[in-house]
């Protein structure tokens, strides 16, 4: 049996192939901590989708002659990557979406709106992303179903000893949390929540944005129903991004979107149907930003997903150390040993805009805002927080330059 040394990343040489990266910023070399949001893209990726414009582009599933069956064959191929990232057990289970929040909607929609109703129970946590949020909160409300939230505690953490009493409001039927908090990185435990659904004869359905890219991810591991992640925040285009859907499921659901390509005959007393995972693609698909979803799979895959998990578990171990050093700065959330590489923090009496802004003038990037989790900034009591986040190209000298750059916050609004 052939024996496997873990790779260790090399940030350094990662980081050459982002273009991005040379070029300055305010004149200063670019520190871009705002990976949560969106990661910085490969030249892999950049060029591989350029080279199939330049050679391999015309539209995908509608063309008999060559050059549209080359285009099909690499969006396919990219679907096939998808599948194999997850280890979902088909390709017929992996349907294209815009982004996570498509997915997202996609199941509220297409899955809620049939199976939901008065007695119901729809339940989300309070650290979702307003895209795992909203939808439920509104599919619930045009259902009749009752909408519950799982709270959590001091650390930003999920209140497991909730479950019993939510489980008291009614039948549940669907629990959709996402697996690493975009906002406080909390890396919350989705085997026990999907295990607690599926006793309570409810769906899970999981928001992987910010957990794929970063982390090994298998549905089958996991036992959920349905989960999304985007292309974006894997060094891939914008654009795309995937929704992992249980097949029988997906067969029993109506579509969600209609038009082209996602039927099988259509005629003026009705329309049937195609397999999937077309039923729920309608239209032209966004086939070149798939496909740079793929060789951006292959990027992260090749980099290694353990040693990502791994070099970002050793930035945010340093990040909190440095920021525990300043008295005048909160952090939100859990220990290190706990999250993923996100961290979110405040400067005493100093909006986390104007952090932010002073940050940019030292060209470090970091999100001020709300981070689309209203109800957590609730629960915390803030309205916003700064966050820093981190991927693998992200390196030490960049939390020294977020770390002096804050020094220069404290000192300007001393
Ligand atoms: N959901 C992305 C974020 O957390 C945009 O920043």
């Amino acid at each position: 049996m052939a024996v496997t040394t873990p790779r260790k990343l090399d940030a350094q040489t990662l980081r050459q192939d982002f273009p991005i990266f040379g070029h300055p910023i305010h004149g200063k070399p670019l520190s871009y901590l705002d990976s949560a949001s969106s990661s910085q893209k490969p030249r892999q990726v950049l060029d591989a989708m350029r080279t199939f414009y330049e050679t391999s582009y015309a539209n995908v599933h509608r063309g008999v002659y060559d050059l549209a069956e080359r285009a099909t064959a690499g969006f396919e191929a990219s679907r096939e990557k998808v599948r194999a990232l997850i280890n979902a057990p088909s390709t017929a289970e992996v349907i294209f979406t815009r982004n996570v929040t498509q997915g997202l909607n996609l199941v509220a929609y297409a899955w809620g709106l049939d199976n939901l109703g008065p007695g119901d129970v729809a339940v989300v946590t309070e650290l979702e992303h307003h895209a795992n949020f909203v939808p439920w909160q509104q599919i619930a409300k045009r259902t009749g179903a009752e909408f519950r939230v799982i709270g959590i505690d001091d650390a930003g953490e999920l209140r497991l000893d909730g479950l019993d009493a939510i489980a008291q409001a009614g039948q549940i039927k669907v629990v959709a949390a996402n697996l690493v908090s975009n906002t406080l990185g909390t890396i919350n435990p989705i085997d026990r929540l999907t295990a607690w659904a599926h006793e309570q004869g409810a769906i899970m359905v999981v928001d992987a944005a910010q957990a794929v890219p970063h982390r090994r991810v298998d549905v089958q591991a996991l036992g959920c129903d349905f989960l999304g992640f985007t292309s974006h925040k894997l060094c891939g285009p914008t654009g795309a991004g995937a929704l992992y859907g249980r097949r029988e499921l997906l067969e029993r659901m109506s579509p969600f979107e209609m038009g082209g390509e996602m039927i099988r005959k259509v005629s003026i007393e009705e329309t049937t149907w195609n397999d999937l995972p077309y039923k729920f693609e309608a239209g032209t698909p966004a086939f070149v930003e798939a496909y740079g979803m793929g060789v951006a799979i292959d990027y992260i895959t090749e980099v290694g997903i353990e040693a990502i998990e791994e070099y970002e578990h050793e930035l945010v171990g340093l990040v909190l150390d440095r920021l525990a050093e300043l008295p005048w700065v909160t952090v939100y959330g859990p220990p290190a040993g706990r999250r993923a590489g996100i961290v979110s923090f405040n400067v005493d009496d100093v909006h986390p805009h104007d952090v932010a802004q002073i940050l940019d003038s030292e060209g470090v990037c970091v999100r001020a805002s709300h981070h689309c989790t209203q109800p957590l900034m609730r629960r915390l009591g803030i309205t916003a927080t700064a966050r820093a986040s981190f991927y693998l190209y992200s390196i030490p000298e960049e939390i020294d330059r977020l770390i002096g750059g804050l020094h220069k916050v404290r000192k300007v609004f001393a």
